[in-house]
């Protein structure tokens, strides 16, 4: 492993880039993007405050209408949409780092009110999601079960997912990610409960597993390998997606990518009974980001010992813009407040100061 024995803050070479520190901001989903999925100016501010990580993900965007699942989610399917990213991308390379878009199709975790003309959210099958999400009227509504996507329509949206990558590339960035977890449309194909197809995209891993490989070799045809990446996080279970066997999904799944030389393989770990950190290491010989739940020490432990080539934070960077810095000098951590997580507007989303401006 050419990334392994070094701290989190040694550089280290991700697919085409070398990141200067191994601190990866991990995507979130913030909402401040317009009811157009066009993100607002502060979301340019809020990146480029945090861009002392070596890598930035941003949060989960859309390939197309259909692929929209939240209140104020940004899209990239649009001129305006595409305008508004390259200052984005801008920002952070003028502050000095990198940015990955990352790629989300919610699939079936959607609602009419928040696709063109009420339509049906798509899925591999009419398999209802249990629980209620955020509509435009900022009420949550129930999820309605969703329309089966047609065998002929699949190719239209692994298609959406290679514009939404050539759409990112124009707009400045320097990769992008295939959001494959958290129970959205990737993860509805590979998930034995949510696909009950009995064409070639269902029944056993290797069909289930076709419609994500797919989606990621149509980015790599317009990327290159060397700027793809993908985060999966088995068994969290998000959204109602549940496996028959996920160490077989898995292992299967990440063998095939391990053949794609991809620029990385992003694993969201939450405390599973299989390590997935451990066990999926030896089947990829990629860069391995490794997210959920780290502090500095866990952080350092992944990296020593080779599981990880670099560290990926979320939750901690909301409140914590220069949260390398901090971790760098064992300053303390201040804690976000969660009621402003989604909602519009710079409160709790660009004023959280830097240490050195307390
Ligand atoms: C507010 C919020 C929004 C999130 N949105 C996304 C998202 O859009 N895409 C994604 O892959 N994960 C998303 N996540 C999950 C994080 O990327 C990460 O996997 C998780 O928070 C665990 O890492 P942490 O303990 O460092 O926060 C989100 C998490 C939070 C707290």
């Amino acid at each position: 492993m050419q990334n392994s024995i070094a701290n989190l803050f040694a550089p280290v070479r991700v697919g085409r880039h070398t990141l200067k520190n191994r601190i990866v901001m991990g995507p979130m989903t913030r909402s401040r993007a317009d009811h157009d999925g066009v993100p607002t100016p502060i979301v340019a501010e809020h990146y480029a405050q945090r861009a002392r990580a070596g890598l930035i993900i941003t949060e989960g965007v859309y390939p197309s209408p259909v692929g929209k699942g939240y209140v104020r989610t940004p899209g990239i399917h649009s001129q305006a949409q595409v305008d508004a990213w390259r200052q984005v991308a801008d920002a952070i390379h003028r502050a000095g780092s990198l940015i990955f878009m990352q790629i989300m199709h919610t699939g079936r975790v959607s609602h009419p009110s928040l696709l063109p003309g009420e339509a049906l959210p798509v899925a591999p099958s009419a398999v209802r999601a249990e629980g209620r999400i955020w509509t435009n009227d900022d009420t949550q509504k129930v999820m309605v079960q969703p329309r089966a996507l047609a065998l002929e329509e699949i190719p239209q949206i692994i298609a959406e997912y290679r514009d939404a990558t050539e759409k990112a590339l124009a707009a400045g960035f320097d990769g992008v990610e295939l959001h494959g977890a958290s129970g959205y449309l990737p993860e509805q194909f590979l998930s034995s409960a949510t696909n009950r197809r009995s064409d070639a995209y269902g029944g056993d891993i290797r069909n289930r597993a076709r419609f994500v490989l797919e989606v990621i070799e149509a980015m790599v045809q317009v990327a290159g390998n060397d700027r793809v990446g993908i985060k999966i996080a088995p068994e969290l279970g998000l959204n109602g997606v549940s496996d028959d066997s996920p160490w077989e999904t898995y292992s299967c799944l990440v063998r095939k990518l391990d053949e794609l030389n991809l620029a990385y393989l992003h694993i969201g770990y939450f405390g599973a009974k299989t390590d997935y950190r451990k066990q999926l290491r030896p089947l990829f010989r990629g860069p391995i980001l490794i997210g959920g739940g780290l502090k500095k020490s866990s952080a350092e432990s992944l990296i020593q010992d080779g599981t990880a080539d670099a560290a990926v934070f979320a939750l901690p960077f909301i409140a914590n813009p220069d949260l390398p810095d901090r971790l760098q000098k064992g300053l303390p951590l201040s804690v976000p407040d969660k009621s402003t997580f989604y909602t519009p507007g710079p409160k709790g989303y660009t004023d959280y100061p830097a240490a050195s401006d307390h």
